[in-house]
């Protein structure tokens, strides 16, 4: 069974992020969606949430599963049986970033593949700190997120 990882912050999961794990389900036979817990980055949700918001949003995927990891993605796709790691690609700004972790990634474990995904073009210019600026002030997300997510972020950011 070819298995493959998708890291990310995930914070929240966006229909960007949901179009990857499409084409990447069309490729590998299992597709594991890996939630960083990431202390490098100020996460507007927990990792519970957000591994929540991931489960509740890929309902119906067959061959895809969803957990978290701390450390090295590397580690955690070796301790999944994972053979590759998924990351998408919106634009050739991303580049430079992801080849970057790529290369770094191939230093620390050699026999685990980089595999680099272009989602929709609707998506290209769609990341998750838009979404949350957008739902802070209360602008329509739901054309963004599927709907558990907008639902979290009017939660999150209800008037008090
Ligand atoms: N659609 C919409 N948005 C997308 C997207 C897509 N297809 N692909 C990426 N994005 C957005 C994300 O929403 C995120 O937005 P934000 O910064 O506004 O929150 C942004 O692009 C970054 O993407 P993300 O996939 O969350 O990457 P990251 O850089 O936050 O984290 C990890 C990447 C978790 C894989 C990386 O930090 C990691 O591997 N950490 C573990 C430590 C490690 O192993 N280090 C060695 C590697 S060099």
């Amino acid at each position: 069974m070819v298995k493959v990882i998708y890291p990310g912050t995930f914070d929240p999961v966006t229909y960007g992020h949901i179009d990857i794990i499409k084409r990447a389900v069309e490729l590998f036979e299992e597709v594991i969606v890996t939630v960083a817990k990431n202390p490098s980055k100020t996460c507007l949700f927990t990792v519970e949430e957000r591994v929540e918001m991931l489960r509740e949003s890929l309902k119906g995927f067959e061959r895809v599963k969803i957990d978290w990891f701390d450390g090295l993605v590397v580690e955690h796709a070796r301790r999944s049986g994972a053979v590759g790691i998924i990351r998408g690609l919106r634009a050739v700004s991303d580049f430079e970033y992801e080849f970057q972790m790529a290369l770094m990634n191939r230093k620390l474990a050699d026999d685990i593949t980089t595999i680099l995904l272009m989602p929709h073009a609707r998506y290209t210019y769609l990341n998750s700190t838009i979404v949350r600026n957008l739902a802070q002030f209360h602008g329509n997300v739901s054309e963004f997120v599927p709907p558990i997510v907008n639902e979290k972020l009017k939660e999150k950011f209800k008037t008090k």
